[in-house]
């Protein structure tokens, strides 16, 4: 058959246009640089949306998955696999003792779909209580609990009975939280909405009005898990979810989330409640567990808090009139400016250093854990330099 001379040029099949794109073509990654396809490499202080945890590349995460992918890379779940084992073995050693059960799933999403159906079926209760500026996903239920209307509004009807109160305000929860609701759902810090803390006193509040109400509490820790200089940024408050979902770096890279849950919560759970084809294979497990033991070390954990709370406080002190407020905790930060964030990304990404927006006026950095020091601190650097020598409009 003969092409046209368009369709040399042009590919038949394209991706859907979801997205900005950031112009650059990704070749290749170390540790916290990608290589673009002409050679340039950046400072990534995005990790893919905080899944990059140890890097690229990382050798020990290369290994296990060379390895493993030269083994056996599918196992259904209906079958045992002595990996999907160690991988339990190896979250189960970090999570709270009173999470005993977890659900396999390929993305943050569906760990919160599994979330929704796990609260409906343990309590026998259809509401749920989500935050204003809340993100959970974009899959039908997910997107229930996900506040922007500009992701919500071209596709509903979405579930019933789902209601939204601010975010860090006990009294807004306080008024809609009664025996009839099923689940609180948070993020122990927003992410999406421009990394927000709330203060410190919420979460423990949340858990002590959920017990009382019997609601199930649901940490969001998809993107707060593992960064934030603890494996769950929710035990920073003492507070144990009855319901945790973790995605995102987990695996380093590889589709890999779960939902996790207390005995009571998972026994309600009936048999084929839920099931993924791809979920919990041997691929990803190998992947997850080695991530997990290095991830296992507290001196990790204590530099990454060490490393956030330096940004914070040298980028908070910038005299720079844009600044209008540094926040976060461990490495996930967010610069919120007193104007847009996107030419100021531009600017960094031109200078070589990937961040991320995160809401109209926020600069979000979720670097790799394993940032060298002194290219964490020039990258800083350029960031206080870049938006000291933007003006005000
Ligand atoms: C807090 C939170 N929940 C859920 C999700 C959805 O995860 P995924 O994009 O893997 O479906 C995200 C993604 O950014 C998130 O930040």
């Amino acid at each position: 058959m003969t092409a046209t001379a368009g369709a040399a040029t042009e590919p038949r099949l394209r991706a859907m246009a979801l997205l900005t794109g950031r112009g650059i073509s990704l070749v290749s990654g170390h540790g916290c640089t990608l290589v673009d396809r002409d050679g340039r490499e950046y400072v990534d202080l995005v990790s893919n949306y905080g899944v990059n945890v140890l890097g690229h590349a990382h050798p020990a995460v290369t290994a296990a998955i060379t390895a493993q992918a030269a083994t056996l890379t599918n196992a259904h779940q209906s079958f045992d696999s002595p990996v999907r084992g160690e991988f339990l073995e190896a979250l189960g050693s970090l999570l709270p003792a009173a999470l005993t059960q977890v659900c396999f799933l390929n993305s943050g999403s569906e760990s919160l779909e599994v979330a929704i159906k796990l609260a409906r079926v343990a309590t026998g209760r259809e509401r749920i209580v989500a935050m204003h500026r809340g993100y959970h996903g974009r899959t039908l239920g997910a997107l229930s609990l996900t506040a922007s209307a500009a992701y919500r509004d071209p596709f509903g009807p979405l579930l019933p009975g789902v209601n939204h109160v601010a975010y860090d305000d006990l009294d807004a929860l306080d008024g809609v939280l009664d025996e009839s609701v099923a689940a609180v759902v948070v993020e122990p810090l927003q992410g999406e909405a421009g990394v927000r803390v709330p203060s410190s006193g919420y979460m423990a509040g949340l858990r002590q009005r959920c017990t009382a109400a019997g609601a199930l509490l649901v940490a969001d820790e998809v993107q707060t898990g593992l960064r934030t200089g603890a494996i769950l940024a929710c035990s920073h408050d003492g507070v144990i979810p009855d319901i945790v979902c973790l995605g995102k770096g987990i695996a380093n890279g590889l589709p890999m989330a779960v939902t996790g849950c207390t005995e009571a919560v998972g026994a309600r759970m009936p048999t084929g409640g839920h099931g993924s084809t791809f979920a919990g294979s041997p691929l990803v497990c190998a992947a997850g567990s080695v991530t997990l033991r290095i991830l296992a070390d507290p001196l990790l954990h204590r530099r990454v808090a060490e490393l956030g709370s330096e940004a914070v406080n040298s980028l908070g002190a910038l005299p720079a009139p844009l600044v209008r407020e540094v926040r976060g905790r461990g490495l996930m930060i967010g610069i919120d400016l007193r104007v847009p964030a996107t030419p100021l990304i531009a600017e960094l990404q031109r200078r070589g250093i990937l961040v991320l927006r995160g809401g109209r006026t926020v600069i979000r950095l979720l670097p790799p854990l394993i940032i060298d020091d002194q290219v964490w601190r020039e990258s800083l650097g350029t960031i206080a330099e870049v938006i000291g020598t933007a003006g005000l409009p």
